[in-house]
């Protein structure tokens, strides 16, 4: 598959075309983003662990009977997807209270969420990502009912496989976001799991292991996701 010209470049990620059109070659940068791109940094080792993180996970939804757009690694930094339709919704799962739910109803940081909440958000950085409902997004035809109903079926199916594999390895799953796009007529997950789109704390310390050391300034935050990448088991070049 040969890599042609730069697609689009996100705050974290370069999309590239390839030589077939349904194909596309996702480079994860060490850009690191917060507060909508006021905050850019370069961090060291962060584009590769991404890459590697996102290829483990996606394999993992995969043989859970999760489609996603991941094909194949490349190399380091990059990684082979299918050529999505993507749907400018972004869905939003949490176990635990944290971020934007915080600050938006004042709850306490670390409530446990029983049953998880599903939450809307539309992908769209003038607007800061508003929150949406399910008719807002039929109404302005982002998504028909039967795609937002298979988009929340596969983010609670990715909750399920997904907290059980962060248990095992010591590790609480507190929020994380998804995107999904269309290929051939099917939903298919898209875009990346890593913890630059989760929220991970350690189960007993509840230390924070994900982008929140940077959105807080904490530092340690490639140092955080290799620990994260080591307790799960992902291979990682020395
Ligand atoms: O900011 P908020 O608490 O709503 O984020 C919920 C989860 O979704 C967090 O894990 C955050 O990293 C992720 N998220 C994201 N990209 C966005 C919005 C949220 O990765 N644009």
């Amino acid at each position: 598959m040969q890599k042609q010209s730069e697609l689009y470049r996100g705050k974290a990620k370069t999309v590239h075309t390839t030589d077939d059109p349904n194909f596309l070659i996702l480079e994860f940068r060490d850009d690191t983003s917060a507060f909508d791109g006021e905050r850019i940094e370069q961090l060291a080792r962060k584009g590769m662990v991404n890459n590697r993180f996102n290829h483990f996970i996606m394999e993992k939804l995969t043989a859970a009977g999760v489609p996603t757009q991941l094909e194949r690694l490349l190399s380091d930094t990059e990684s082979l997807v299918k050529n999505l339709d993507m749907i400018p919704v972004e869905c939003v799962v949490r176990n635990l209270a944290a971020g934007s739910l915080v600050r938006r109803l004042g709850v306490e940081e670390g409530m446990a969420l029983t049953p998880p909440t599903f939450e809307l958000f539309l992908k769209n950085d003038e607007l800061h990502d508003p929150m949406i409902n399910e008719s807002h997004a039929i109404a302005f035809g982002w998504a028909t009912a039967e795609q937002l109903a298979e988009m929340k079926r596969l983010t609670l199916k990715v909750n399920e496989v997904l907290q059980a594999l962060f248990d095992e390895a010591g590790m609480l799953l507190v929020d994380y976001k998804l995107e999904f796009g269309l290929f051939n007529g099917e939903i298919v997950l898209g875009d990346e799991f890593s913890p630059d789109g989760c929220r991970l704390w350690d189960k007993e310390t509840r230390e924070k292991l994900d982008k929140d050391r940077f959105r807080q300034g904490l530092g340690g935050v490639v140092e955080a996701y290799e620990e994260v990448a080591k307790r799960l088991g992902v291979p990682l070049p020395a």
